[in-house]
């Protein structure tokens, strides 16, 4: 199950190094859609975005979606969407962006698969992104795709509700399908605690291996191996 065509990039500063990336990236496109992840490491990316490289990205061009979002209103501490807003939304106001509507369970699922086809989709079932941006947590999940639940055999749909063994809230999640169909899938990792998930990952063993043709951005203490 080990993935081939990994990419790895170990800098001090993993967020700046993705910041630089997206940039680019964004610039050399027309539209330019990325779903965004929730966590710590995305929050120093989406600080980043807002302040240093607010200048430099094309806004007007670019769409934000979510990766994954728990069962809470958008106005709950843990909402994903929330922290978005605080360190990115409401400082640059004028991105346009698309909330997972997670509260709502399985409709909200269902209805996010209906945003992603009518914004990016063409009108295809799996949408393309320009960029995902994915984390992982020490036990390897990635997105809410963790470790035992049925959300990581989802064949066929974009987005799904997921309960996942243990985990609470429930969420709503992409699923691999979509993941892998998008033309970048950007990784952001730092610290000892995900080394080894970081080392199980490359061998296929936990959800983060299953992207195909990922690049990790991460520091030195996640390749690090004991
Ligand atoms: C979430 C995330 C999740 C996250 C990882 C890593 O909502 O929890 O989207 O997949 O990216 O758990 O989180 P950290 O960057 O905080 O370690």
């Amino acid at each position: 199950m080990a993935e081939s065509g990994v990419t790895v990039h170990v800098s001090e500063n993993p967020a700046l190094a993705a910041a630089e990336r997206l940039v680019r990236l964004a610039g050399e496109s027309g539209s330019f859609s990325v779903a965004v992840s929730g966590g710590s490491t995305p929050r120093a990316l989406f600080t980043l975005l807002a302040g240093e490289f607010r200048s430099r990205m094309p806004w007007s061009r670019v769409a934000v979606f979510q990766v994954d979002e728990r069962c809470v209103p958008p106005d709950n501490p843990l909402s994903n969407w929330k922290m978005l807003q605080e360190t990115l939304l409401d400082i640059v106001p004028e991105i346009r962006a698309y909330r997972m509507e997670a509260e709502r369970g399985v409709r909200g699922a269902e209805d996010y698969a209906r945003v992603l086809r009518e914004h990016i989709g063409g009108g295809n079932a799996i949408p393309v992104f320009d960029v995902v941006l994915l984390g992982m947590g020490a036990d390897g999940h990635t997105a809410s795709l963790f470790p035992g639940a049925d959300a990581l055999h989802e064949q066929a749909k974009a987005v799904v509700y997921t309960e996942p063994p243990n985990i609470t809230p429930d969420r709503v999640t992409l699923t691999f399908p979509v993941i892998n169909a998008a033309k970048h899938k950007w990784f952001l990792a730092t610290g000892s605690d995900k080394a080894p998930a970081f080392q199980r990952a490359q061998r296929g063993e936990v959800p983060a291996g299953l992207v195909t043709g990922a690049e990790w951005f991460v520091d030195s203490a996640v390749v690090a191996s004991k």
